[in-house]
Protein backbone atom coordinates (compact mmCIF):
# COMPACT_ATOMS: atom_id res chain seq x y z
CA UNK A 1 0.00 0.00 0.00
CA UNK A 2 1.43 3.33 -1.03
CA UNK A 3 0.83 5.95 1.82
CA UNK A 4 -0.73 9.41 0.53
CA UNK A 5 0.87 12.61 0.00
CA UNK A 6 -0.81 15.67 0.34
CA UNK A 7 1.33 18.44 -0.32
CA UNK A 8 0.71 22.31 -0.48
CA UNK A 9 2.14 24.46 -2.96
CA UNK A 10 1.79 27.84 -1.22
CA UNK A 11 3.57 29.45 -4.54
CA UNK A 12 4.50 33.44 -4.00
CA UNK A 13 1.94 33.35 -1.31
CA UNK A 14 2.68 34.59 2.31
CA UNK A 15 3.94 36.85 5.43
CA UNK A 16 5.57 35.81 8.32
CA UNK A 17 2.22 36.75 9.60
CA UNK A 18 0.36 34.57 7.59
CA UNK A 19 2.79 31.41 7.99
CA UNK A 20 2.76 31.61 11.93
CA UNK A 21 -1.35 31.40 11.59
CA UNK A 22 -1.69 28.95 9.06
CA UNK A 23 0.84 26.25 10.16
CA UNK A 24 -0.21 27.03 13.89
CA UNK A 25 -4.24 26.07 12.56
CA UNK A 26 -3.22 23.35 11.42
CA UNK A 27 -1.26 22.40 14.45
CA UNK A 28 -3.88 22.75 16.80
CA UNK A 29 -6.21 20.39 14.37
CA UNK A 30 -6.09 16.28 14.53
CA UNK A 31 -3.94 14.99 11.63
CA UNK A 32 -5.27 12.76 8.82
CA UNK A 33 -3.59 9.72 8.21
CA UNK A 34 -2.37 11.25 5.06
CA UNK A 35 1.24 12.24 5.24
CA UNK A 36 1.24 15.62 4.91
CA UNK A 37 4.02 18.64 3.31
CA UNK A 38 4.02 22.20 2.86
CA UNK A 39 6.23 23.81 0.71
CA UNK A 40 6.64 27.22 1.92
CA UNK A 41 8.45 30.32 -0.16
CA UNK A 42 12.27 30.09 0.37
CA UNK A 43 12.09 33.12 2.70
CA UNK A 44 9.43 31.50 5.04
CA UNK A 45 11.47 28.05 4.98
CA UNK A 46 13.32 28.40 8.58
CA UNK A 47 10.68 29.54 10.11
CA UNK A 48 8.26 26.91 8.73
CA UNK A 49 10.69 24.54 9.70
CA UNK A 50 10.94 25.66 13.74
CA UNK A 51 7.25 25.81 13.68
CA UNK A 52 6.67 22.06 12.60
CA UNK A 53 9.62 20.58 14.71
CA UNK A 54 7.22 18.50 16.60
CA UNK A 55 5.16 17.38 13.57
CA UNK A 56 4.74 14.82 11.26
CA UNK A 57 3.91 17.35 8.63
CA UNK A 58 7.42 17.92 6.09
CA UNK A 59 8.77 20.94 4.54
CA UNK A 60 9.92 21.23 0.71
CA UNK A 61 11.37 24.08 -1.05
CA UNK A 62 9.53 25.27 -4.69
CA UNK A 63 12.89 25.05 -6.65
CA UNK A 64 16.44 24.64 -6.59
CA UNK A 65 19.14 25.92 -8.54
CA UNK A 66 20.68 23.04 -10.97
CA UNK A 67 24.14 24.05 -10.03
CA UNK A 68 25.95 22.90 -6.74
CA UNK A 69 27.28 26.33 -5.69
CA UNK A 70 29.42 28.86 -6.98
CA UNK A 71 28.56 32.17 -8.87
CA UNK A 72 24.86 32.19 -9.37
CA UNK A 73 23.81 35.28 -8.17
CA UNK A 74 20.03 34.95 -6.25
CA UNK A 75 20.07 31.13 -6.83
CA UNK A 76 19.51 28.27 -3.77
CA UNK A 77 21.34 25.08 -4.47
CA UNK A 78 19.44 21.81 -3.01
CA UNK A 79 23.36 21.62 -0.53
CA UNK A 80 21.62 24.78 1.34
CA UNK A 81 17.98 23.27 1.67
CA UNK A 82 19.23 20.14 3.25
CA UNK A 83 21.70 22.09 5.41
CA UNK A 84 18.47 23.69 6.34
CA UNK A 85 16.49 20.84 7.20
CA UNK A 86 13.85 20.54 4.27
CA UNK A 87 13.06 17.17 2.92
CA UNK A 88 11.55 17.84 -0.30
CA UNK A 89 12.04 20.01 -3.82
CA UNK A 90 9.49 20.73 -6.24
CA UNK A 91 10.62 20.66 -9.60
CA UNK A 92 9.89 21.55 -13.19
CA UNK A 93 6.06 22.78 -12.05
CA UNK A 94 4.15 24.82 -14.96
CA UNK A 95 4.94 27.74 -13.84
CA UNK A 96 8.23 27.41 -14.01
CA UNK A 97 8.60 25.93 -16.97
CA UNK A 98 6.36 28.97 -18.82
CA UNK A 99 7.42 31.97 -16.96
CA UNK A 100 11.24 30.86 -16.27
CA UNK A 101 12.00 28.50 -19.60
CA UNK A 102 12.83 25.34 -17.52
CA UNK A 103 12.76 22.41 -20.03
CA UNK A 104 12.94 18.61 -19.07
CA UNK A 105 16.76 18.82 -19.42
CA UNK A 106 16.89 21.28 -16.69
CA UNK A 107 14.66 19.84 -14.36
CA UNK A 108 16.87 16.47 -14.56
CA UNK A 109 19.92 18.37 -13.79
CA UNK A 110 17.90 19.73 -10.85
CA UNK A 111 16.47 16.37 -9.87
CA UNK A 112 20.38 14.77 -9.57
CA UNK A 113 21.60 17.67 -7.56
CA UNK A 114 18.17 17.38 -5.25
CA UNK A 115 19.27 13.86 -5.02
CA UNK A 116 22.90 13.62 -4.47
CA UNK A 117 21.73 16.31 -1.43
CA UNK A 118 19.47 13.21 -0.31
CA UNK A 119 16.83 15.12 -0.82
CA UNK A 120 12.96 13.93 -2.56
CA UNK A 121 12.67 15.64 -5.83
CA UNK A 122 8.84 15.93 -6.53
CA UNK A 123 8.91 16.27 -10.30
CA UNK A 124 5.45 18.09 -12.36
CA UNK A 125 4.19 17.01 -15.95
CA UNK A 126 1.10 18.12 -17.18
CA UNK A 127 -0.40 18.94 -21.07
CA UNK A 128 -1.44 22.46 -22.10
CA UNK A 129 -5.14 22.66 -23.09
CA UNK A 130 -4.09 22.91 -26.30
CA UNK A 131 -2.02 19.61 -26.51
CA UNK A 132 -4.95 18.15 -24.50
CA UNK A 133 -7.33 18.93 -27.33
CA UNK A 134 -4.53 17.87 -29.88
CA UNK A 135 -4.86 14.10 -28.43
CA UNK A 136 -1.14 14.94 -27.30
CA UNK A 137 -1.68 14.65 -23.25
CA UNK A 138 0.53 11.17 -23.40
CA UNK A 139 2.84 12.13 -25.51
CA UNK A 140 3.56 15.36 -23.56
CA UNK A 141 4.14 13.64 -20.19
CA UNK A 142 6.09 10.68 -21.82
CA UNK A 143 8.15 13.00 -22.95
CA UNK A 144 8.46 15.33 -20.09
CA UNK A 145 8.86 11.38 -17.62
CA UNK A 146 11.94 10.30 -20.19
CA UNK A 147 14.64 11.78 -19.05
CA UNK A 148 13.98 11.05 -15.46
CA UNK A 149 13.44 7.60 -15.75
CA UNK A 150 16.35 7.20 -18.95
CA UNK A 151 19.02 9.28 -16.80
CA UNK A 152 18.42 8.55 -13.38
CA UNK A 153 19.85 4.86 -11.31
CA UNK A 154 17.10 2.54 -10.40
CA UNK A 155 18.14 3.48 -6.47
CA UNK A 156 17.51 7.31 -7.64
CA UNK A 157 13.73 6.86 -9.06
CA UNK A 158 13.04 5.15 -6.15
CA UNK A 159 12.89 8.49 -4.53
CA UNK A 160 11.33 10.88 -7.05
CA UNK A 161 7.86 11.29 -6.63
CA UNK A 162 5.79 12.73 -9.65
CA UNK A 163 2.70 14.82 -9.58
CA UNK A 164 0.69 15.12 -12.97
CA UNK A 165 -0.62 18.93 -13.11
CA UNK A 166 -2.42 19.76 -16.25
CA UNK A 167 -1.50 22.97 -17.13
CA UNK A 168 -5.52 24.09 -17.59
CA UNK A 169 -6.58 23.01 -14.27
CA UNK A 170 -3.99 25.00 -12.56
CA UNK A 171 -5.53 27.76 -10.40
CA UNK A 172 -8.18 27.58 -13.23
CA UNK A 173 -11.26 26.15 -11.02
CA UNK A 174 -11.38 23.66 -14.15
CA UNK A 175 -10.55 20.24 -12.47
CA UNK A 176 -9.78 16.82 -14.42
CA UNK A 177 -12.24 14.32 -14.22
CA UNK A 178 -11.28 11.56 -11.69
CA UNK A 179 -11.41 8.83 -14.93
CA UNK A 180 -8.85 11.76 -16.74
CA UNK A 181 -6.56 12.04 -14.05
CA UNK A 182 -6.72 8.28 -13.63
CA UNK A 183 -5.80 7.70 -17.40
CA UNK A 184 -2.99 9.49 -17.11
CA UNK A 185 -1.61 8.45 -13.87
CA UNK A 186 -2.30 4.75 -15.00
CA UNK A 187 -0.33 5.07 -18.38
CA UNK A 188 2.63 7.39 -16.47
CA UNK A 189 2.92 3.98 -14.13
CA UNK A 190 2.79 1.56 -16.97
CA UNK A 191 5.97 3.87 -18.24
CA UNK A 192 7.80 3.48 -14.87
CA UNK A 193 6.86 -0.15 -14.94
CA UNK A 194 8.86 -1.05 -18.47
CA UNK A 195 12.06 0.39 -15.91
CA UNK A 196 11.22 -1.84 -13.53
CA UNK A 197 7.96 -3.05 -12.15
CA UNK A 198 8.17 -3.12 -8.26
CA UNK A 199 9.53 0.87 -8.68
CA UNK A 200 5.97 1.64 -10.56
CA UNK A 201 4.33 -0.13 -7.86
CA UNK A 202 5.75 1.89 -5.10
CA UNK A 203 6.05 5.46 -6.95
CA UNK A 204 4.04 8.16 -6.44
CA UNK A 205 2.19 9.69 -8.45
CA UNK A 206 -0.11 13.15 -7.01
CA UNK A 207 -2.60 14.81 -8.97
CA UNK A 208 -2.79 18.79 -8.87
CA UNK A 209 -4.43 21.26 -10.32
CA UNK A 210 -7.74 22.80 -8.59
CA UNK A 211 -8.21 19.93 -6.15
CA UNK A 212 -10.68 21.37 -3.60
CA UNK A 213 -12.25 19.81 -0.41
CA UNK A 214 -15.28 19.12 -2.67
CA UNK A 215 -13.58 17.39 -5.25
CA UNK A 216 -10.70 15.42 -3.76
CA UNK A 217 -12.08 12.48 -2.43
CA UNK A 218 -13.24 11.05 -5.59
CA UNK A 219 -9.65 11.57 -7.03
CA UNK A 220 -8.22 10.72 -4.23
CA UNK A 221 -10.08 7.01 -4.51
CA UNK A 222 -9.12 6.46 -7.98
CA UNK A 223 -6.35 3.72 -7.86
CA UNK A 224 -3.17 5.55 -9.43
CA UNK A 225 -3.73 8.80 -7.71
CA UNK A 226 -1.62 8.74 -4.50
CA UNK A 227 -1.54 11.89 -3.46
CA UNK A 228 -2.14 15.72 -4.03
CA UNK A 229 -0.38 19.04 -4.87
CA UNK A 230 -2.73 21.62 -3.96
CA UNK A 231 -1.92 25.55 -4.96
CA UNK A 232 -5.08 27.77 -3.49
CA UNK A 233 -6.82 25.75 -1.23
CA UNK A 234 -3.21 25.05 0.61
CA UNK A 235 -2.98 28.32 2.10
CA UNK A 236 -6.55 27.96 3.77
CA UNK A 237 -5.80 25.09 7.07
CA UNK A 238 -9.11 24.04 6.89
CA UNK A 239 -9.86 23.10 3.29
CA UNK A 240 -6.07 21.58 3.02
CA UNK A 241 -6.63 19.47 6.42
CA UNK A 242 -10.00 18.23 4.84
CA UNK A 243 -8.26 17.42 1.76
CA UNK A 244 -5.78 15.28 3.62
CA UNK A 245 -8.83 13.42 5.34
CA UNK A 246 -10.16 12.94 2.22
CA UNK A 247 -6.92 11.01 0.97
CA UNK A 248 -7.56 8.83 4.23
P1 LIG B 1 -4.11 24.92 -7.75
O1 LIG B 1 -2.53 24.81 -7.98
O2 LIG B 1 -4.50 23.89 -6.73
O3 LIG B 1 -4.32 26.33 -7.24
O4 LIG B 1 -4.76 24.69 -9.07
C1 LIG B 1 -1.89 23.56 -8.06
C2 LIG B 1 -0.41 23.74 -8.34
O5 LIG B 1 -0.04 24.57 -9.16
O6 LIG B 1 0.45 23.06 -7.73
Amino acid sequence: MRQKLVAGNWKMHGSQQMVKHLLEKMLSQQAPSAKLLVFPPYPYLSQAIQLLAKSEIGIGAQDCSQADEGAYTGEVSAKMLADLGVSHVLLGHSERRQYHAETDALVLEKAKRVLAADLIPVVCVGETLAQREAGETNKVVLQQLTPLIEKLTLAQLQKVVVAYEPVWAIGTGLTATPEQAQEVHAFLRSVVAKVDKELAAKMLFLYGGSMKPDNAASLLKMPDIDGGLIGGASLDADQFLAIGKAAE
